[in-house]
This record gives structure tokens, C-alpha cells and sequence, in this order.
């Protein structure tokens, strides 16, 4: 089998997605039309015209502006629904989507709208294409931290359906210590802490990801292999890096994918997995991102099947699990 046969039948988990990242042109015009939102775009080609960044905060000014036709439970329901139909063709099996509430909530679209549109969509991807699930909710990092408190609140009702708090938007000049309480309260109400870190960012907020907020996972995590302390420090307490290798491409993180520190951090012991961040805006889903970074780096199948098996042993399922995924990863590349 050869890698992008391989790629295409594995089975996998998706662990860095931002459901309104999947929005992809079409629906965007679509929505607009449906709930009389005026964009600045007429064509599905104006919106991917739209589509060219020079660096993260370029992209977000267009994402938060995308996301504003999303505006009733249906919307939020069409979207989630959309993004399981794709990745169960990708054969994705597990999950773990991350949502921005205050950037819907700051408009005047009520937290339960989305949540309760993206959680029908998700016990429908269940039903239809048996893909399990984690909703995990981000605090925006450009916006105060009271902002942050009063959507814990929030997530504080629907505990039976979101497992965990993520910290995301603008890196630079935001470092995680600004979070340290937020985070600190909602590990003590059960949430499980991921944050983005050293996306653009420095090999310090990595750091403070660790220490400060006490993460179980880095997303991204790409500034951490300017440092051999942080990458020993990784591998040694196998944090697991959920990267993105399109979306570091289109935001400028990297020139080149050949430049990618994903073999690195495999070599070095790293449970490194591959993920779409926000497909529609960076040009593919999850098994384009796969494909894209296999061929820049050369990695072989036992290289895929090692990503596909740390995306279980990432994930946040339990360990029976995990193993009935890995022996699912081993039996599709003819190991077992
Ligand atoms: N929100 C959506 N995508 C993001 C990314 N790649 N980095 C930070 N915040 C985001
Ligand atoms: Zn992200």
C-alpha cells in the first residue's frame, strides 16, 4: 500500500478543529442569503479570494467576520453536520472539536444556540456515521479575562456535554498567565485544559501553556522546537502536540512544509498528531493535511501509522478505547 492509499483508509481521530473554521464559502454565502447578513462578498470566488493571509491575525479578522451569518441553532447544526459527513469519508472515527462562544455571544446569538445546534449535530454524527465525540470550549486570549469567566459560567450548565476549555485567537502579546485563574476554576469544575501555544508565539508560552494553565495538550506547539529543553521536556511527559501543518502554511509560520517540525518531534519521542485547524480557510481537511506533510517530509507508513495511533493515544477516551483504536489502526495496515 502506498502512503496516500494508506492515508486515506486508517482510521484517525481529529483533535485540533474549530467548527467555525469549517465554514466553508458556499454555506457562508449561503447563510448570509438565509438570515440577511451583509458580507463584503457576492461570489464563492470573492470569499476564497478573501482567503490569502500573511500571519494569524490576518485570518482571524476574516474569521470572526465569516462566522457572523451563523446566527440560529439550525445554522450551528448545519455546520457540524457538514464537517462529520467530510471526515467520515476521510475516515475519521473520533472527534474533538473546539467552539468560540464569546464570539458568537458578543454578537447577540445566545451561548445554548450554539451549543445546543452543535451538540444535536454531534449525536447525529454518532447515529448516522458512528463518529464519537469531545466538545471542548476556547476562551478568546484577545479578550479580558472576566469575558472568559462569564462563559465558564456558561459551560458550567452543560457539563454532561462539554468535556474541556481551550484557550485561542490572537498568540502574540497574550501569554497564558493572563488565564491562570479562568483555568484554574474550570480545571476545579472538571473541565480538561488544552490551549494553543507557540503557534506564533514564543517557546515561553509553551512553557507557561505547562506550567500556568497545567494543559494536557499543546496546540500547535511549533516554537517549542526552537528550544531542546522544551522538546526533551515534551517527549519526557508526553504532552501531546496537536499540529496543523496547512494552517501553518497559509498563516506564514512556516515558509515551506518541508520546514515542518512534525518529523522532529516524531523522532524525538513526541506524541505529535496531524490536524485541519480550520480547513476551509487553509485549503484542506484532515487527510489533505496528512498527505500534504507525508509528502514534504518523505514520512514513510510506519510514520502514518504511528500519527494515526497517537491521535487514540491523545485523544480523550478512556484506555480500553484507545487499544480498540490502535488494534483498528493495525489491522487497516495489514500488522495485525
Ligand atoms: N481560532 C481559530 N483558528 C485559530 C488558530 N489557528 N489559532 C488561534 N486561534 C484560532
Ligand atoms: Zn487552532
Amino acid at each position: 500500500m502506498n502512503v496516500d492509499a494508506l492515508i486515506d483508509k486508517v482510521p484517525k481521530a481529529e483533535l485540533h478543529l474549530h467548527i467555525e473554521g469549517t465554514l466553508e464559502p458556499e454555506m457562508m454565502l449561503a447563510l448570509a442569503n438565509r438570515n440577511s447578513v451583509t458580507l463584503p462578498y457576492k461570489t464563492v470566488q470573492d470569499v476564497k479570494d478573501a482567503f490569502a493571509f500573511d500571519c494569524l491575525q490576518d485570518f482571524l479578522d476574516v474569521y470572526y467576520h465569516g462566522m457572523s451569518v451563523l446566527v440560529n441553532e439550525q445554522d450551528f447544526y448545519d455546520l457540524t453536520y457538514a464537517y462529520l459527513s467530510k471526515v467520515h469519508a476521510d475516515c475519521v472515527t473520533h472527534v474533538e472539536i473546539f467552539f468560540d462562544p464569546q464570539a458568537h455571544t458578543d454578537r447577540g446569538v445566545a451561548f445554548e444556540t450554539v451549543h445546543d445546534g452543535i451538540c444535536h449535530a454531534l449525536e447525529a454524527g454518532l447515529r448516522d456515521f458512528g463518529i464519537t465525540s469531545r466538545l471542548i470550549m476556547c476562551f478568546l486570549r484577545h479578550l479580558p479575562e472576566e469575558h472568559a469567566f462569564e462563559a465558564l459560567n456558561c459551560a458550567c450548565k452543560h457539563k454532561e456535554t462539554i468535556y474541556g476549555v481551550g484557550l485561542d485567537s490572537s498568540e502574540k502579546g497574550y501569554p497564558p498567565a493572563g488565564f491562570s485563574r479562568v483555568f484554574a476554576e474550570a480545571r476545579k469544575q472538571g473541565f480538561v485544559p488544552v490551549a494553543h501555544a507557540g503557534e506564533e508565539g514564543p517557546v515561553e508560552y509553551v512553557e507557561g501553556a505547562l506550567d500556568d494553565l497545567q494543559v494536557k495538550r499543546i496546540d500547535h506547539g511549533n516554537r517549542a522546537f526552537d528550544d531542546p529543553k522544551m522538546i526533551a521536556r515534551l517527549a519526557k511527559e508526553q504532552t501531546p502536540l496537536t499540529m496543523c501543518p496547512l494552517s501553518n502554511l497559509r498563516l506564514k509560520g512556516i515558509t515551506d512544509l518541508e520546514l515542518h517540525p512534525l518529523k522532529r518531534a516524531l523522532e524525538a519521542g513526541i506524541v505529535a498528531t496531524v490536524n485541519s485547524d480550520d480547513p476551509s480557510y487553509f485549503g484542506g481537511y484532515i487527510n489533505d493535511n496528512y498527505k500534504a506533510i507525508a509528502k514534504a517530509l518523505a514520512l514513510s507508513e510506519e510514520d502514518i501509522i504511528q500519527l494515526a495511533k497517537n491521535s487514540f493515544s491523545a485523544a480523550f477516551i478512556d484506555d480500553k478505547l484507545k487499544q480498540k483504536a490502535h488494534d483498528q489502526v493495525d489491522a487497516i495496515s495489514g500488522l495485525k
